[in-house]
């Protein structure tokens, strides 16, 4: 294992549930590997590092490696916020390292902008902001620095998405007409901190994960959103905070076609999946029509254990999802992680990789780069995935106004407005 400062350093901002589940055993793997430096975790405060670092199943598949916690467990109160100690953090990392983003959703603007201005590289999880303008802030400050931004939409890395972009894009499915899409996360988020920021005024169920499907939706047909309406159901979290706890959106693309988004926080804890999950899209060829249909739940597994997993939601009777991340016990005394979430980290990251290895110092030569990687469009860029923030701004102006259809001007200086 090398962690040594000669490889790039990451340090991840935001230490909940993403960050342990996702991005921190893809970071330890690529650690591991020699691909990447030393690991440092900032959090709004001590109490969520304190679990990462104590994490049975991460010390099992990472045996012996660590990351530096910022606010240290060991010398500050676990419920002491430092809001702006990541910036110390990330300041002092060398330049032109990786920085992590995985703050609230209304947070990640703010955290974006510090680092490219720290002249960092990033990747964020979706999305990469909530708004149109902010994007192409960030687009521009980076590409001035010669910086990458990859937005973390891991669906695009499921193979199926792969498949169905390859075999959409050589016209055997036809065009895209009208589909379907649903994200149902279970009931038991309502529990954990989304109560505390996923409210009504921040964000809602479509914004939140139906960004998923409709970047999915983008990545196979290369298609444009052209309007979007949205209905929301308002419930209160455990903690009396409010939030649109189920949404309907209803987009429509440039060539005329419509996708229906159905998001909640509400798949029955009992139920077997993790969520539930999957899209429909029709479309019309020459001469009949085609079809591409994923459920993305149900992969074809099933398991009933002795007994349910202690976590939330772990249940008897299961259907696991082999696909999205797992750690599997390959022979060499850790564990690894496999699957569309893990793949999805670690291509962005080599792609960061590859632009510092391949561009260097050289600014114009880094920039040259970036542009490739926009126009390739596998990774989502803050330069070419802008697409996601006018839907999310059309998304939060149509919900705002009573599910009245708001839609997304392009040209000089796209915009949204009601119809
Ligand atoms: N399917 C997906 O792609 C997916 C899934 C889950 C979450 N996410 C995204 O990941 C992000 C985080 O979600 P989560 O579920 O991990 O949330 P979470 O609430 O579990 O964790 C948020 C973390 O941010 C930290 N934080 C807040 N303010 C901070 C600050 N000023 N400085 C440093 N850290 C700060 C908190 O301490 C906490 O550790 C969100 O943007 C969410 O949309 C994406």
């Amino acid at each position: 294992m090398a962690s040594d400062s000669s490889r790039p350093a990451v340090a991840v901002v935001g230490g909940g549930m993403i960050t342990g589940m996702q991005l921190l055993p893809t970071i330890y793997h690529m650690q591991r590997q020699g691909a990447i430096g030393e690991i440092a975790i900032c959090a709004l405060n001590a109490a969520p590092l304190k679990a990462l670092a104590e994490d049975k199943t991460l010390r099992s598949a990472f045996p012996g490696q660590s990351f530096t916690p910022h606010p240290d467990p060991a010398k500050v109160a676990p419920e002491e916020n430092l809001p702006d100690l990541y910036r110390e953090v990330v300041a002092a990392m060398p330049k032109r390292s990786i920085v992590v983003v995985a703050v609230p959703d209304q947070l990640h603007y703010e955290v974006v902008g510090f680092a490219l201005q720290q002249d960092q590289h990033i990747l964020t999880v979706k999305p990469l902001v909530l708004s149109y303008t902010q994007a192409v802030e960030l687009e521009k400050l980076a590409y001035d620095r010669g910086l990458a931004i990859g937005v973390e939409y891991h669906k695009r890395f499921d193979y199926r998405s792969v498949m169905a972009r390859r075999q959409y894009r050589a016209g055997r499915l036809g065009s895209f007409r009208a589909g379907q899409a649903h994200l149902v996360e279970p009931y038991y988020y309502r529990h954990s901190n989304f109560q505390n920021w996923c409210t009504c005024e921040n964000s809602d169920m479509f914004t939140y994960v139906g960004c998923h499907y409709v970047d999915l939706v983008h990545f196979i047909t290369g298609l444009l959103p052209s309007s979007v309406s949205l209905y929301g159901v308002v419930e209160k979290y455990p903690n009396g905070n409010e939030g649109y706890l189920w949404t309907d959106g209803r987009v429509t693309w440039e060539n005329g076609a419509f996708l229906s988004v159905l998001n909640g926080m509400g798949y029955p804890d009992a139920g077997p999946g993790g969520n539930s999950q999957g899209i429909t899209m029709f479309c019309d060829g020459p001469a009949d029509g085609c079809l591409i249909r994923h459920s993305d739940q149900y992969r074809g597994v099933v398991h009933s254990y002795t007994e349910a997993a202690p976590e939330a939601g772990e249940t008897v009777y299961a259907e696991p999802n082999p696909d999205y991340f797992r750690l599997l016990d390959l022979g060499d005394g850790g564990l690894t992680p496999v699957g569309y979430g893990h793949r999805s980290v670690e291509f962005i990251i080599n792609t960061i990789l590859r632009v510092e290895a391949e561009g260097g110092d050289d600014l114009a030569k880094r920039r040259g780069l970036l542009k490739k990687i926009d126009q390739a469009g596998i990774v989502a860029t803050a330069a070419n995935s802008s697409y996601n923030e006018l839907v999310i701004e059309a998304g939060r102006m149509s919900l705002a106004n009573g599910g009245k259809e708001a839609v997304i001007e392009y040209g000089d200086k796209p915009h949204v407005h009601l119809r």
